[in-house]
């Protein structure tokens, strides 16, 4: 099994960026540990970050024939990127979105997900270990398919 992590726009400051609300750790150390985690897990996994909404959507694309499932934090597109939203619309694989903070206790603007409604669900508000959840989501997801 093969799973993509997708962290979209300013998740490469993670550590340097708002530390109180997205904590210390950086992006590469979070990838390093999902990525220990998979292998636990018997999960190859990969991990790619852009700040570029179309970048993000070929990810999105190329993902559907070559990964089982993406658990993907689209940053702040995740409140108004339509383009990205269709994206994820337009595969077969099963999505999940991760936040790290807890959008609902943040600004209005933050309440509201564009993408979520063609994801298989949302994971927000635990901070990194939502990523992890979320492959394990992933697996959940294709024990009952099987
Ligand atoms: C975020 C929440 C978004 O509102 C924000 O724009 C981000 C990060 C989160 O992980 O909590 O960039 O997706």
């Amino acid at each position: 099994k093969k799973v993509l992590i997708i962290n979209g726009p300013n998740l490469n400051r993670l550590g340097l960026r708002e530390p109180g609300i997205y904590g210390h750790e950086t992006l590469q150390t979070l990838e390093q540990h999902v990525k220990a985690f998979g292998e636990k897990q018997q999960i190859e996994i990969e991990c790619v970050q852009s700040n570029h909404e179309g970048v993000l959507i070929d990810h999105i694309h190329a993902a559907d024939t070559t990964f089982d499932g993406i658990v993907m934090n689209p940053g702040a597109f995740t409140h108004y990127s339509y383009a990205i939203r269709d994206a994820i619309a337009s595969i077969s694989i099963p999505v999940i979105e991760v936040h790290i903070s807890n959008v609902h206790a943040r600004e209005e603007f933050r309440h509201h997900s564009v993408t979520a409604p063609v994801t298989a669900g949302q994971i927000v508000g635990l901070g990194l270990q939502g990523y992890e959840l979320g492959i394990l989501a992933l697996l959940k997801l294709k024990e009952g398919e099987s």
